[in-house]
């Protein structure tokens, strides 16, 4: 008699990003495959969602529709979480401590980020993001590291016409986080200086985004400490209705 293997938590990918990005309606949409009417969320929030017909699992390239192992791969969950930077913590607990997080996906609103403020209030978020899955892989007990995180950046709301095209809100964002980086060493320097502390080389190093050295940051600096960034357009709502198939599909490359 062979025993049933005990119910794994489902495949989890979490919506990170600024307030007013679209996190919580792109949960709507795929919960109930229909926009709709928001507000600015206060606490986290999961739902259990599907892949759309028209996109396959990863996994399951080789298995017929139908097969019940394709059908319960393209069960995933999303968990939604607060953009307001004082409930940020809701997000950084579930990267600090993640259950069975297969991906990050960091919704911005593409218009807001081509403007300085936006732009700086993303890249920040973005780097802590970034950050804290840096320290996860580096810090991890075995010289393997942990299961890569990969992030998703889904430049919303590409049916604004002030929005930037997705190649550009990647340089906007390599840009912006570049000097939010610099920033952040600055401080924790003059604070080590302000504390005489010795011993702070090795903590600035830790708190250094990418191993792409001190010039500029590119997302693929990400890649040696395992994790992916990709960046791809879509709207949540808008213009000629919803276009969300890339991000989907990114989803679904991880399945
Ligand atoms: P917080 O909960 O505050 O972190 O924000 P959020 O990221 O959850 O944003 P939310 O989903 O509430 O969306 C913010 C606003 O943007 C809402 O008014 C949405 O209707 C609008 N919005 C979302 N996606 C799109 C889009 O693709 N295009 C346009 N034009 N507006 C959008
Ligand atoms: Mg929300």
């Amino acid at each position: 008699l062979y025993r049933q293997a005990a119910p794994t938590a489902l495949p989890t990918f979490v919506l990170v990003g600024p307030s007013g990005g679209g996190k919580t309606a792109l949960l709507t949409l795929a919960e109930r495959k229909t926009v709709a009417q928001t507000h600015t969320s206060t606490a986290p929030l999961a739902i259990e969602a599907l892949l759309p017909s028209d996109v396959v699992p990863a996994s399951s390239h080789y298995r017929a529709p139908g097969d019940p192992a394709y059908e319960r791969a393209r069960r995933f969950l999303l968990l939604d979480t607060p953009g307001h930077g004082k409930l940020r913590h809701f997000a950084t607990t579930q990267l600090i401590n993640p259950t069975n997080v297969r991906g990050i996906i960091f919704v911005v609103d593409a218009a807001s980020v081509a403007e300085e403020a936006g732009l700086n209030e993303a890249a920040e978020y973005l780097h802590d993001v970034l950050l804290a899955l840096q320290k996860r892989y580096t810090g991890a007990p075995t010289s393997k590291g942990p299961k890569a995180i990969p992030v998703l950046i889904a430049a919303n709301k590409l049916d604004l016409f002030t929005a930037l095209p997705p190649h550009l809100v990647r340089i906007q964002l390599e840009r912006a986080v570049s000097t939010v980086r610099k920033s952040r060493a600055k401080g924790l320097k003059d604070s080590g200086v302000a504390l005489g502390g010795e011993d702070d080389g090795l903590d600035q190093e830790r708190e250094w985004l990418g191993e792409g050295g001190e010039g500029h940051f590119e997302f693929q600096h990400m890649e040696e400490v395992g994790t992916g960034v990709v960046v791809k357009g879509g709207n949540v709502i808008g213009g000629d209705g919803t276009d969300v198939k890339s991000w989907f599909e990114w989803i679904g490359a991880q399945l």
